[in-house]
């Protein structure tokens, strides 16, 4: 069987900093992947690699069997990429970033309304269609984002962090898309996040990433059996491979903690 995404022995480095240090995974058709970590692991780095935005040190991606060094540009292709930075034009509509998007894909007009029409119904955006995005929700700043990125039809959808810094009923809508999304299109997902419970009620499999390696992968079920603690959630899981990271300053459990206390005090 071909895999979506198949990831050999990759690794970046930056100058003498190994930012990615030799991972493999690889992800099924139709299948939703996190890819989980704290800040600084090599998340980002890994899927802009995948993404084909920057060039791999070594080690090999295919992408439906593609090799991505050949083939960038049939890989592009088959990807819809959501970067963790703002996409889309706040001083636009959401109907016109949407258009701005089909008219670089070079579609037709018919075809044109006909995906845009699509995407608003799909993405909950059609009573938004026609607000300057400025005035946007940050949930449906992220789920218009979603809809340029797969405007082209592509068959694997990667996101980096979708969720962050969005309030927790902004945050499920985003995920509730991605779910439908899959069921109804089919679609590959793979996802970045260091929201475990997130994580754990959408993703079929994950893996935990830690300054530059995948230091657990499987199901979150597996991940949590393996623990040995029969109550375990997936921050446990977390926790116990990411450790305190007292160098980096604490571990991400912690800095969460913080932020959430912090957030209160506010
Ligand atoms: N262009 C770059 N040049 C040098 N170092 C980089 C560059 N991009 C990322 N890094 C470093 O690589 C490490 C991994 O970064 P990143 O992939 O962004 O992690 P994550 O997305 O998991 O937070 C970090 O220490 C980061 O500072
Ligand atoms: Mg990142």
């Amino acid at each position: 069987m071909v895999y979506s995404i198949e990831v050999q022995d990759l690794i970046k480095r930056f100058g003498d900093y190994e930012a990615v240090a030799g991972i493999n995974f690889s992800i099924n058709k139709g299948e939703v992947f996190g890819l989980l970590g704290p800040n600084g692991a090599g998340k980002t780095t890994t899927i802009r690699m995948l993404a084909t935005l920057l060039p791999p040190t070594s080690g090999r991606i295919f992408v439906e069997g593609l090799d991505v060094r050949r083939h960038g540009g049939l890989v592009r292709r088959l990807l819809g990429y959501v970067p963790q930075a703002l996409s889309a034009d706040g001083t636009l509509t959401g109907y016109e970033n949407l258009l701005l998007f089909a008219k670089l894909l070079r579609l037709g007009k018919g075809e044109r309304e006909r995906r845009i029409d699509e995407l608003l119904n799909l993405l909950n955006l059609q009573d938004a269609a026609h607000k300057l995005v400025r005035e946007y929700s940050g949930g449906m700043v992220r789920r218009l984002e979603i809809g340029q990125a797969i405007l082209h039809r592509p068959h694997i959808l990667i996101l980096d962090e979708p969720t962050v810094g969005l309030d927790p009923v902004a945050r499920h809508t985003v995920w509730n898309t991605l779910k439908q999304l899959r069921e109804e299109t089919g679609l590959t997902i793979l996802i970045t996040t260091h929201y475990m419970e997130e994580a754990e009620a959408t993703c079929r499999r994950v893996a935990i990433m830690n300054r530059g390696r995948i230091v657990a992968q499987g199901t979150p079920e597996e991940l949590k059996r393996a623990t040995g603690k029969p109550d375990a959630t997936l921050e446990d899981v977390f926790t116990f491979y990411t450790g305190d990271q007292v160098e980096t300053g604490g571990s991400f459990h912690e800095l969460r903690k913080t932020r959430l206390r912090v957030q209160r005090f506010n």
